[in-house]
């Protein structure tokens, strides 16, 4: 009989798809069950869905009381390697996604970053390419504050490069200490830089004078944020080797700085390559106000990952030792690759967009010897 034969055809079509389907999932179930990911009543996350996306497949899952993303986490690089793909976790109560990326990063992303796209942002920067190939943005007056860590020659510098190249386009003040002296200098002409202990104080006295002087101005307008008072330029102060600054004085503005120049539309970035070092009583509390994290290389070092990263993340001492490579955290959790920048090319972008070098006044320090221009 001819009917029956659609039938037949419908049939076996939907018990294929359905096998298929019972082997797709079976992949992930696998190393669910051989790491013995589950509650202490023995119950595993149970797999809702699974979605094709442009760079792998999403997973969801159903996660049963006792299970958290930690779990996830903490056996990552299983995944990674049974599923030979990137894998980011994503949850939500008690849905999570786990996602997974067959595409590996360029060797070397370089920088291309237009600001003009994030006009509705205070201060926008790039922080890297994700695994899906898309531009990895924030905006600093969102994240009001940021530590940057990592062992030396894996892009902590590269990627301030491209920050301050980032704030200066869209307009916003810029302030670098760098006591190594390399690659800040070159600069000088865009932004104001201090290098000896003496012009690290100076600059840090002005900076917490700037953010009284708006804080008196947002209490007059009685409002709560600089976005709300014209003419005010959105401010960053960036500390490159922050674990070389040794005075206490010092320490003590940063540490005014970053609990209280948030309003007032100053952000602080401090990088190093010694994030856990003790060396000042003034570092080890002020992390805590520093809530964007970007962690590069840390050579296996897993103390140094979970200061930057958070208590009980290893992630930054998992990394590969690549340049670049890198785990930002602000809010959620990526893996992302760095743009490439150098000081010279840094230049070469400024001069072609025609950004406006910082006007200087002549002005005398009390301190005979550093006696310098200072930005007005
Ligand atoms: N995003 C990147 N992609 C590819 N290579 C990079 C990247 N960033 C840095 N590099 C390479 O690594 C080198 C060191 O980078 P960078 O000076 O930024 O490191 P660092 O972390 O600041 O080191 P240190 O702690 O010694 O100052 C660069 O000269 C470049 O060769
Ligand atoms: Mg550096």
């Amino acid at each position: 009989m001819p009917a029956v034969k659609p039938d037949i055809i419908g049939v076996a079509a939907s018990l294929i798809t359905w096998g298929i389907k019972q082997l797709k999932g079976k992949g992930i179930q696998d190393v669910i069950e051989a790491v013995h990911l589950q509650n202490k009543e023995g119950v595993r996350p149970i797999l809702r869905k699974e979605h094709k996306t442009a760079a792998g497949i999403d997973y969801v899952f159903a996660l049963p009381p006792g299970v958290d993303r930690t779990d996830f986490e903490t056996n990552r690089h299983y995944f990674e390697s049974y599923l030979n793909s990137f894998v980011e976790i994503e949850a939500t109560g008690r849905k999570l996604i786990l996602k997974t990326y067959k595409a590996n990063f360029k060797e070397i992303e370089p920088y291309a970053f237009n600001p003009m796209q994030y006009a509705n942002m205070l201060a926008p920067f790039p922080i890297g390419i994700s695994l899906d190939g898309k531009v990895k943005v924030a905006d600093m007056s969102e994240v009001y504050h940021m530590l940057i860590g990592g062992v030396t020659g894996y892009g902590k510098t590269s990627q301030l490069l491209g920050m301050v190249v980032a704030f200066l386009l869209h307009g916003c003040k810029v302030s670098v200490i760098d006591k190594k002296a390399i690659d800040f200098p070159i600069l000088e002409d865009y932004l104001e830089i201090a290098i000896s202990e003496d012009e690290v104080l100076t600059m840090l006295k002005r900076t917490v004078n700037e953010m009284e002087k708006r804080a008196a101005m947002l209490r007059a307008a009685k409002v709560q944020k600089v976005q709300r008072l014209k003419g005010v330029q959105y401010q960053v102060l960036i500390i490159d080797e922050a674990a070389d600054i040794e005075d206490n004085a010092s320490w003590e503005l940063i540490d005014k700085l970053v609990r209280k120049a948030r309003a007032g539309g100053i952000g602080v970035i401090l990088a190093t390559q010694k994030p856990s070092a003790n060396t000042s009583k003034g570092f080890t509390d002020i992390r805590s106000n520093l809530a964007g994290r970007l962690c590069y290389y840390c050579n296996g070092d897993a103390n140094d990952s979970q200061v930057i990263l958070g208590k009980g993340n290893s992630r930054g001492s998992e990394l590969p030792a690549i340049a670049g490579r890198c785990i930002w955290k602000w809010r959620t959790e990526e893996l992302l690759q760095s743009m490439f920048l150098d000081a010279d090319r840094a230049i070469e972008i400024l001069q072609a967009n025609n950004v406006s070098k910082v006007v200087r006044e002549f002005e005398q320090c009390t301190n005979e010897h550093t006696e310098r221009f200072i930005p007005g």
